[in-house]
């Protein structure tokens, strides 16, 4: 997510990215208080982290932890009060990119698909061999074909979330 966010930050004419994190264990990166507004938030919400801050990138964090000044919830959550905030015109140009757990993942593409919004998930899956040799890794994908089994580790780990058989 730090590298993509680093690639759309290049092209400022053509993303604005938001970046949500989430984690029940203590982040690995010290939280510090966002100087950069999202009206569609309590301005309490504000804990960032730095890199994005300093990337200029409006990044909120997740927890059902209880650490200071993150949302109180799941990344979902946090990501529909976002979605539901945009205009139809904006939420035309929205599209979701998404790594983490397999039912993170699951509740992202649910997401996307509610509100129509383009999704790309990075899968995890164990990986014995790690060169498509073992199809230790592999998932089910709707295809133009009918539904495929692919490998994580050499077909993905990227796939469009609505072609994924969650
Ligand atoms: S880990 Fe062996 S095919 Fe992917």
């Amino acid at each position: 997510m730090v590298f993509l966010a680093d690639f759309l930050r290049r092209s400022p004419d053509t993303w604005s990215p938001l970046a949500i994190f989430g984690s029940e264990l203590p982040f690995p990166f010290e939280l510090q208080p966002s100087s950069i507004e999202t009206a569609w938030l309590d301005p309490n919400v504000n804990a960032t982290m730095p890199l994005m801050e300093s990337w200029g990138i409006p990044c909120r964090l997740a927890t059902l932890a209880g650490f200071e000044h993150c949302f109180n919830g799941y990344v979902t959550e946090l990501g529909e009060l976002w979605i539901s905030s945009l205009s139809a015109a904006d939420r035309a140009k929205t599209e979701v990119f998404a790594c983490g757990p397999t039912p993170m993942l699951r509740a992202v593409a649910a997401l996307a698909a509610r509100y129509k919004l383009p999704c790309q998930v990075s899968l995890e899956e164990f990986m014995a061999c790690a060169v498509g040799g073992c199809a230790g890794c592999a998932v089910r994908i709707n295809t133009p074909d009918g539904p495929a089994m692919k490998r994580v580790c050499v077909d993905g780990p990227v796939f469009n979330a609505a072609e994924v058989v969650w």
